[in-house]
Protein backbone atom coordinates (compact mmCIF):
# COMPACT_ATOMS: atom_id res chain seq x y z
CA UNK A 1 0.00 0.00 0.00
CA UNK A 2 2.68 2.58 1.01
CA UNK A 3 4.09 1.86 -3.02
CA UNK A 4 0.69 2.68 -4.43
CA UNK A 5 0.20 5.71 -2.07
CA UNK A 6 3.86 7.59 -2.85
CA UNK A 7 2.11 7.14 -6.43
CA UNK A 8 1.61 9.54 -8.46
CA UNK A 9 -1.49 8.05 -9.84
CA UNK A 10 -2.75 8.00 -6.19
CA UNK A 11 -5.90 10.04 -5.17
CA UNK A 12 -6.43 10.08 -1.48
CA UNK A 13 -9.85 11.11 -1.96
CA UNK A 14 -10.36 7.67 -4.00
CA UNK A 15 -8.87 5.31 -1.74
CA UNK A 16 -12.29 4.43 1.19
CA UNK A 17 -12.66 2.70 3.95
CA UNK A 18 -15.79 0.87 5.22
CA UNK A 19 -15.61 0.48 8.92
CA UNK A 20 -17.52 -0.82 12.08
CA UNK A 21 -16.30 0.23 15.56
CA UNK A 22 -12.90 1.13 15.24
CA UNK A 23 -12.30 -1.64 12.87
CA UNK A 24 -11.46 -1.76 9.31
CA UNK A 25 -13.35 -3.85 7.61
CA UNK A 26 -13.34 -3.16 4.08
CA UNK A 27 -11.12 -1.07 1.49
CA UNK A 28 -11.46 0.08 -2.23
CA UNK A 29 -8.82 1.66 -4.18
CA UNK A 30 -9.23 3.55 -7.64
CA UNK A 31 -6.21 4.90 -8.94
CA UNK A 32 -5.37 6.62 -12.35
CA UNK A 33 -4.69 4.38 -15.47
CA UNK A 34 -3.98 5.11 -19.23
CA UNK A 35 -6.14 3.23 -21.89
CA UNK A 36 -3.75 4.92 -25.13
CA UNK A 37 -3.88 8.15 -24.08
CA UNK A 38 -7.19 8.10 -22.34
CA UNK A 39 -7.11 9.01 -18.63
CA UNK A 40 -9.52 7.17 -16.10
CA UNK A 41 -9.41 4.88 -13.63
CA UNK A 42 -8.31 1.53 -12.48
CA UNK A 43 -10.04 -0.28 -9.73
CA UNK A 44 -8.88 -2.39 -7.52
CA UNK A 45 -7.68 -3.46 -4.75
CA UNK A 46 -10.67 -4.59 -3.59
CA UNK A 47 -11.16 -6.44 -0.07
CA UNK A 48 -13.94 -7.33 2.70
CA UNK A 49 -12.51 -8.53 5.93
CA UNK A 50 -13.54 -12.66 5.77
CA UNK A 51 -16.16 -12.59 8.37
CA UNK A 52 -18.03 -9.48 7.08
CA UNK A 53 -18.21 -10.94 3.30
CA UNK A 54 -21.54 -11.04 1.47
CA UNK A 55 -23.06 -8.50 3.53
CA UNK A 56 -23.41 -6.18 0.61
CA UNK A 57 -20.02 -3.81 2.36
CA UNK A 58 -18.35 -4.54 -1.15
CA UNK A 59 -21.39 -3.57 -3.34
CA UNK A 60 -21.23 -0.28 -0.98
CA UNK A 61 -17.51 0.55 -1.33
CA UNK A 62 -18.17 0.32 -5.15
CA UNK A 63 -21.13 2.37 -5.34
CA UNK A 64 -19.24 5.02 -3.33
CA UNK A 65 -16.37 4.55 -5.39
CA UNK A 66 -18.07 4.74 -8.72
CA UNK A 67 -20.19 7.71 -7.34
CA UNK A 68 -17.14 9.97 -6.19
CA UNK A 69 -15.21 8.95 -9.70
CA UNK A 70 -17.90 10.50 -11.63
CA UNK A 71 -18.03 13.26 -9.48
CA UNK A 72 -14.12 13.52 -10.08
CA UNK A 73 -15.36 13.92 -14.32
CA UNK A 74 -13.41 10.18 -14.62
CA UNK A 75 -15.09 8.92 -18.01
CA UNK A 76 -14.10 4.73 -17.47
CA UNK A 77 -13.24 2.87 -14.75
CA UNK A 78 -11.49 -1.03 -15.12
CA UNK A 79 -9.82 -3.71 -13.47
CA UNK A 80 -9.47 -7.09 -13.79
CA UNK A 81 -11.66 -9.59 -11.85
CA UNK A 82 -14.26 -11.81 -12.47
CA UNK A 83 -17.96 -12.18 -12.52
CA UNK A 84 -18.50 -10.02 -9.45
CA UNK A 85 -18.04 -7.27 -11.54
CA UNK A 86 -21.17 -7.30 -13.93
CA UNK A 87 -23.75 -6.71 -11.89
CA UNK A 88 -22.20 -2.66 -11.32
CA UNK A 89 -22.25 -2.23 -15.20
CA UNK A 90 -18.67 -3.72 -15.90
CA UNK A 91 -18.57 -5.07 -19.41
CA UNK A 92 -15.28 -7.32 -21.29
CA UNK A 93 -13.06 -4.84 -22.33
CA UNK A 94 -11.93 -6.60 -25.20
CA UNK A 95 -15.34 -6.31 -26.50
CA UNK A 96 -13.92 -2.54 -27.03
CA UNK A 97 -10.34 -3.73 -27.89
CA UNK A 98 -8.86 -2.98 -24.69
CA UNK A 99 -6.52 -5.29 -23.68
CA UNK A 100 -3.17 -4.85 -21.05
CA UNK A 101 -0.96 -6.25 -23.59
CA UNK A 102 -0.86 -8.07 -26.77
CA UNK A 103 -2.16 -11.86 -25.41
CA UNK A 104 -1.82 -10.77 -22.28
CA UNK A 105 -3.20 -13.29 -19.65
CA UNK A 106 -5.24 -11.15 -17.99
CA UNK A 107 -6.93 -9.93 -21.28
CA UNK A 108 -9.90 -12.07 -20.44
CA UNK A 109 -10.46 -10.89 -16.99
CA UNK A 110 -10.11 -6.77 -17.95
CA UNK A 111 -13.50 -5.53 -17.67
CA UNK A 112 -14.48 -1.80 -18.16
CA UNK A 113 -17.39 0.46 -16.68
CA UNK A 114 -18.18 3.63 -19.40
CA UNK A 115 -19.46 6.74 -16.56
CA UNK A 116 -20.67 8.77 -19.83
CA UNK A 117 -21.76 8.28 -22.56
CA UNK A 118 -18.30 7.89 -24.32
CA UNK A 119 -17.53 4.96 -25.76
CA UNK A 120 -14.54 6.31 -27.47
CA UNK A 121 -11.49 4.23 -25.48
CA UNK A 122 -9.46 1.66 -27.12
CA UNK A 123 -5.74 0.25 -26.99
CA UNK A 124 -3.75 -0.70 -24.36
CA UNK A 125 -4.32 -0.28 -20.90
CA UNK A 126 -1.92 0.89 -18.36
CA UNK A 127 -2.15 1.00 -14.92
CA UNK A 128 0.05 3.56 -12.57
CA UNK A 129 3.43 2.58 -11.86
CA UNK A 130 3.45 0.54 -8.36
CA UNK A 131 0.85 -1.96 -10.17
CA UNK A 132 4.23 -3.21 -11.94
CA UNK A 133 7.21 -4.96 -10.58
CA UNK A 134 10.72 -4.49 -11.72
CA UNK A 135 10.41 -6.33 -15.00
CA UNK A 136 7.59 -4.39 -15.60
CA UNK A 137 5.36 -7.25 -15.51
CA UNK A 138 1.80 -6.26 -13.57
CA UNK A 139 1.61 -7.71 -10.16
C1 LIG B 1 -15.16 -10.02 -3.65
C2 LIG B 1 -15.50 -9.24 -2.39
C3 LIG B 1 -14.84 -7.87 -2.41
C4 LIG B 1 -17.03 -9.05 -2.38
O1 LIG B 1 -17.40 -8.26 -1.27
P1 LIG B 1 -18.65 -8.65 -0.38
O2 LIG B 1 -18.94 -7.53 0.56
O3 LIG B 1 -18.43 -9.99 0.22
O4 LIG B 1 -19.77 -8.80 -1.50
P2 LIG B 1 -21.24 -8.24 -1.49
O5 LIG B 1 -21.93 -8.65 -0.22
O6 LIG B 1 -21.25 -6.79 -1.82
O7 LIG B 1 -21.82 -9.08 -2.71
C5 LIG B 1 -22.99 -8.69 -3.35
C6 LIG B 1 -23.39 -9.83 -4.28
O8 LIG B 1 -22.32 -10.12 -5.15
C7 LIG B 1 -22.25 -11.55 -5.39
N1 LIG B 1 -20.91 -12.00 -4.95
C8 LIG B 1 -20.31 -11.81 -3.75
N2 LIG B 1 -19.06 -12.32 -3.76
C9 LIG B 1 -18.88 -12.84 -4.97
C10 LIG B 1 -17.79 -13.50 -5.60
N3 LIG B 1 -16.63 -13.73 -4.97
N4 LIG B 1 -17.95 -13.92 -6.91
C11 LIG B 1 -19.11 -13.69 -7.56
N5 LIG B 1 -20.17 -13.05 -7.01
C12 LIG B 1 -20.05 -12.64 -5.74
C13 LIG B 1 -23.37 -12.16 -4.64
O9 LIG B 1 -24.46 -12.29 -5.54
C14 LIG B 1 -23.68 -11.15 -3.58
O10 LIG B 1 -25.01 -11.18 -3.20
P3 LIG B 1 -25.54 -12.37 -2.23
O11 LIG B 1 -24.60 -12.47 -1.06
O12 LIG B 1 -26.91 -11.86 -1.86
O13 LIG B 1 -25.58 -13.62 -3.05
C15 LIG B 1 -15.11 -10.00 -1.11
O14 LIG B 1 -15.70 -11.25 -1.11
C16 LIG B 1 -13.59 -10.16 -0.93
O15 LIG B 1 -12.95 -9.31 -0.34
N6 LIG B 1 -13.03 -11.27 -1.43
C17 LIG B 1 -11.60 -11.53 -1.29
C18 LIG B 1 -10.75 -10.54 -2.06
C19 LIG B 1 -11.14 -10.45 -3.50
O16 LIG B 1 -11.45 -11.45 -4.14
N7 LIG B 1 -11.17 -9.21 -4.02
C20 LIG B 1 -11.55 -8.94 -5.38
C21 LIG B 1 -10.35 -9.02 -6.27
S1 LIG B 1 -10.89 -9.07 -7.95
Amino acid sequence: MDKIRNDSGFIPELCLIAMIDDEIIGYILLSKALIGKNEGLALGPLAVKHSYQRKEIGKKLIGHGLKKAKGYRFEWVALTGGDYYTQFGFESALKYGIVIDDNHPENPYLKIKFLNTNREVSGNMRFCDSFYDENGDLL
